[in-house]
């Protein structure tokens, strides 16, 4: 699929088959959460770029490749992108972050925002949202709606799960952001869930249900 990135390494597809296990507690969901986060991150900023520093080794002086990490947000939508969030962190310790609250109308399945903190210079930035489900996108497209409102022209997504359906919505209305995942699953049950998914993401994180 075009614009769409499936990181099949084997450790992302393992870990991810016991987050999809109904029988996996949620301390379990929630440090696979955060180890597969690790994995996808390596993917998602694989192209970052670089410049570099004067450093002396034991030996000499030498030119070394450094991150420019202060160019990186990492956006979360709340509140289960705080499961990719944190792992993410741990890869990029000098990004800064952003957060987006947005919750399911469980009647009409459409995004409705309740929160949005970002740094201010968002069009200077490499600007990574994370949710682990792409499922009917309203989410996923307000999300970036907010992001670009406020002035990012410059994005990726990250989630754990995506269906066809929702990867189609979200690149109609920004086929311009790049979309990153583990797996894509079948399609969408009558309530808006991913089939054969994992559940409601949070809910299984935070032991919510
Ligand atoms: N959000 C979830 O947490 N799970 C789904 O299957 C779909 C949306």
């Amino acid at each position: 699929m075009k614009g769409v990135t499936v990181v099949d390494h084997p450790l992302v597809q393992h870990k991810l088959t016991i987050m999809r296990n109904k029988e996996t507690s949620t301390a379990g969901f929630r440090r696979l959460l955060r180890e597969i986060s690790l994995l996808l991150g390596y993917e998602v900023t694989r192209d970052l770029e670089l410049t570099t520093t004067t450093i002396e080794t034991p030996l000499q002086t030498m030119e070394a490749p450094t991150l420019e990490g202060k160019k990186l947000v990492f956006a979360s939508v709340l509140r289960a992108g705080n499961g990719l969030l944190e792992g993410l962190l741990d890869l990029v310790p000098a990004a800064r972050v952003a957060h987006i609250g947005l919750y399911r109308d469980h009647e009409t399945l459409e995004a409705v925002e309740y929160f949005f903190k970002a740094p201010s210079d968002l069009g200077d930035r490499l600007v990574i949202v994370v949710d682990p489900m792409l499922a009917t996108g309203n989410s996923a497209v307000a999300a970036i709606d907010m992001l670009k409102g406020r002035g990012a022209v410059n994005l990726r997504y990250l989630c754990l799960l995506a269906v066809p359906e929702g990867i189609e919505h979200f690149s109609k209305a920004h086929p311009d952001v790049p979309i990153y995942t583990a797996a894509i699953d079948s399609h969408l049950n009558e309530k808006g869930y991913i089939l054969p998914g994992l559940g409601d993401a949070g809910d299984r994180m935070y032991g919510t249900k």
